[in-house]
């Protein structure tokens, strides 16, 4: 689908879109339709009273006369004073889907009379959001089953600042595509070295990318991450991406990620119903990367660094058992007493070889860690655990700008306690089913050497069972916006 901005009028072909706002109200697209068509939108109306103009709406008038469109689509913009970037998004996103179900394959978006900044450019970044498709692997889907559309224009009373404003977030779509990407491929696919391989590619976009195999790791002294890897076929890897968009003096911004690329449990295994999910079980690692490309693909004036700890957590004779203990890079022991903790056991290595190499400004951590913060919060909110305020508050303000929702929840010293071990530093479970993501979180924080850090749990917030009007169901990327937005709003120039 290609997507293109042009001036408001109206066009020769396909679908054409136009507002309507509250109780009705046409725009000024709208009402030139309805004079073109000698009143036909006016009597669409009026042949369905529910539809009022309210935000996201749709009403589809298809073979009108007096006009060169093959279809009219109105959609509901509520008020005009309350469209802001992000309903402007979900509106595009709303109506692309309209647009791929009824298989138009050329459409015309013309939403005037909206105050907005950037009105043109949010609605078509919400339109591409929506209509990210996973097909790789179909090959038997007739073509009429699926969407046709090849072009969309969105109209613009300045077309070349909806073109700038676009370009910009254009890159950050193309982040969120290859966080869905890696998410939903499944496991026999990619696994710690061709996940590797996926990050390599960015380095056409300027970013450094390394690969430290287990040889490296084992040197470095990555106990715990190989040991979550050990009864794998696959080797582990930690990817380390730099992009250096700041001053060679700037303190990088560190993000780190769990790539678990399939979590059995190991030898503490989890039953079968289900399990098929943990194919996204890398889906931290999978937002870190996408983050990276984001960032280098609009040119973010920022030092950010991109760390991610790639392993493959399964049962076998070269497993590790329940009982192990292993030492991690930062020296302490940990006694893995339940071998599905493994997330906390990848992260311990990488957040810990994050601060020691890079002594970033902060560190961000993505997992999908337990299934508890599920039970906490749902699937609408990500858990967000910090041990500094700023950083804490700073994530909470980007994600309500970009609607990636975080919680934050508590960490605490008798929390803390709960995970001393009887035989070595700390152990990776509690032994309790209370407070579990807190006490996950509190697993890490002996690992971030009080550095400035937050962890965001996105274990209910990663997958989605249904689409929303910007994410179709599948692979959220949630997290990529987000921490866009952050860098964005504090860390870059
Ligand atoms: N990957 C899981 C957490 C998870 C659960 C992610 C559901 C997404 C959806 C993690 O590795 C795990 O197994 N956690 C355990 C921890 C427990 C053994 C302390 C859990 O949450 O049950
Ligand atoms: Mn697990
Ligand atoms: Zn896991």
């Amino acid at each position: 689908m290609k997507i293109s901005f042009a001036d408001l009028s109206l066009p020769k072909k396909g679908a054409v879109v136009a507002g309507i706002l509250s109780d009705g109200a046409l725009t000024p697209a709208a009402a030139s339709l309805d004079e073109k068509t000698g009143g036909l939108v006016g009597r669409a109306l009026a042949a369905a009273p529910r539809f009022k103009g309210k935000r996201e709406d749709l009403l589809s008038i298809v073979a009108p006369s007096g006009i060169d469109a093959d279809r009219i689509l109105l959609v509901g913009l509520g008020d005009a004073g309350k469209l802001d970037a992000i309903a402007l998004q979900k509106v595009g996103g709303v109506v692309l889907a309209n647009l791929f179900r009824m298989k138009d394959a050329e459409a015309t978006i013309l939403l005037d009379g909206v105050e907005a900044e950037d009105s043109a450019a949010d609605v078509a970044f919400g339109a591409l959001l929506r209509s990210y498709r996973f097909d790789k692997y179909r090959t038997t889907r007739k073509p009429e089953a699926l969407p046709a559309l090849a072009k969309l224009t969105v109209g613009s009373a300045n077309k070349a600042a909806a073109k700038k404003a676009f370009a910009r977030l254009e890159k950050i779509a193309d982040g969120v595509f290859l966080t869905r990407d890696l998410v939903t491929e499944p496991a026999n696919v990619l696994y710690p070295e061709s996940f590797a391989e996926r990050c390599l590619e960015l380095a056409s976009l300027g970013v450094e990318v390394e690969v430290l195999d287990e040889k490296k790791m084992k040197k470095l002294g990555m106990g715990a991450l190989l040991g979550v890897g050990q009864g794998s076929v696959r080797d582990s890897r930690l990817v380390v991406m730099q992009w250096k968009g700041g001053k060679d003096k700037d303190q990088p911004v560190a993000f780190v990620g769990k790539g678990v690329t399939f979590d059995t449990g190991g030898i503490s295994i989890k039953p079968a119903g289900g399990m098929e999910d943990m194919k996204w079980d890398m889906g931290g690692a999978g937002v870190v990367t996408g983050l990276m490309k984001a960032l280098a693909g609009r040119k973010a004036k920022v030092n950010a660094v991109g760390v991610i700890g790639l392993a493959e957590n399964m049962p076998s004779g070269s497993a590790q058992r329940p009982g192990d203990v292993v030492t991690s890079m930062s020296g302490q022991t940990i006694e893995v007493l339940n071998t599905d903790a493994e997330g906390r056991l990848v992260l311990a290595d990488a957040l810990w070889y994050a601060q020691d190499r890079f002594k970033p400004r902060f560190m961000v951590n993505l997992a999908t860690l337990t299934g508890a913060i599920i039970v906490s919060l749902g699937t609408d909110y990500a858990g967000l655990f910090a041990n500094d305020d700023e950083l804490s508050d700073r994530l909470t303000a980007a994600g309500k700008a970009v609607e990636e929702h975080l919680w934050r929840m508590p960490l605490g010293d008798s929390y803390d306690r709960q995970i001393d071990s009887d035989i070595a530093d700390v152990k990776n479970i509690s032994g309790s089913r209370n407070g579990g993501a807190i006490v996950a979180g509190q697993f890490l924080q002996r690992f971030v050497n009080k550095t400035p850090w937050a962890h965001l749990d996105i274990a209910g917030v990663t997958w989605s069972k249904k689409d929303t009007p910007t994410v179709p169901k599948g692979g959220t990327a949630f997290g990529v916006r987000l921490l866009d937005r952050l860098v964005a709003d504090h860390y870059e120039g």
